[in-house]
């Protein structure tokens, strides 16, 4: 067994970054948050931002990113500077986004994804080829790419966080490609914890039961409060999660050096009832 004793043969390797597991350490850090213009991912954008992190939105409505920066300066108006938040007009599978991203953030140290809708979504036999190639372009290769942007740009002691959902394991009719992908996801992520880790880079991902962000209420009969109230009191909590319980799980995936490779569930006990 190998420990971390001085002369041992991990003492060459690349150290660990030790750092306070609280999210107060992602103060003066910077993350890239791919999705940050609605719901989980700009709930994140606040968060981070009220502890003192630079934050570089990615979204593709350039209308939604600046609607969103302006709420992001306000998480922290005192202390706010020209580069403590930034956008990034585009699609998060695209490699030149991402450069552009990574380009302007200067030093990126954290990486969220939540980008990726439910793309090939249908019965089986009404899917054609494209619209599972839709699927596994929007999500999985479009993870790849991020992943790839992010081994080469983190330091050591960065993080990736990706995106899931419980469908994962409770699937739904309808939902073959959407699930298929979002499944893989996680398989990359603890694919890529396993390779990353000499690099000491980590790789985690929450998979998330129903949150209530501009995405749920897209869905048929949850276009409002009440709508969402009813609906949430039948889950084992009594309602839905918020935009921030789910963000929060992301920050703490971020702010602890000893996370990866995992998945956190963050479904208020819904995969359980
Ligand atoms: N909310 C839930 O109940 C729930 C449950 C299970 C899983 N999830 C997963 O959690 C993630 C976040 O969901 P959410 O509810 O926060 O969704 P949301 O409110 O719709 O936010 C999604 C964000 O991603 C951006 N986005 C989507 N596709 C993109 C792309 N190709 N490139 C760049 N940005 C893109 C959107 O902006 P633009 O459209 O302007 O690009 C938006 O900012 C998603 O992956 C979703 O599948 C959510």
């Amino acid at each position: 067994m190998v420990y971390f004793s001085k002369g041992s043969p991990m003492s060459a390797a690349t150290p660990i970054p030790v750092r306070s597991p609280l999210p107060s350490a992602l103060s003066g850090t910077t993350a890239v948050l791919i999705g940050g213009s609605s719901g989980i991912g700009l709930a994140a954008g606040v968060l981070l931002r009220s502890v003192g992190a630079h934050v570089v939105l990615v979204g593709r409505d350039s209308d939604r990113l600046k609607a969103a920066v302006s709420r992001l300066r306000s998480a922290r108006p005192a202390e706010d500077s020209d580069d403590a938040v930034l956008d990034v007009s585009g699609d998060g599978g695209d490699e030149r986004t991402l450069a552009e991203a990574f380009d302007r953030a200067g030093h990126v140290d954290h990486v969220f994804v939540t980008a990726g809708g439910l793309s090939g979504a249908g019965p089986l036999t009404g899917l054609s080829a494209d619209d599972i190639r839709a699927a596994f372009d929007s999500r999985l290769l479009a993870s790849f790419a991020v992943a790839r942007a992010a081994a080469t740009r983190l330091p050591a002691g960065g993080s990736l966080t990706f995106s899931s959902g419980i469908l994962v394991v409770r699937p739904a009719p309808g939902m073959t490609a959407p699930l298929s992908v979002t499944g893989a996801v996680e398989t990359l992520t603890r694919a890529l914890a396993v390779e990353l880790a000499p690099a000491r880079l980590r790789v985690n991902a929450v998979r998330y039961g129903r949150i209530d962000t501009p995405l749920l209420r897209s869905l048929p009969g949850l276009d409002s409060d009440d709508a969402v109230a009813t609906a949430g009191s039948t889950a084992p909590l009594g309602r839905f999660g918020t935009a921030e319980e789910a963000a929060a799980t992301a920050l703490f995936l971020m702010a602890n050096p000893y996370m990866t490779g995992q998945v956190i569930t963050v479904d208020g006990g819904e995969t359980l009832a």
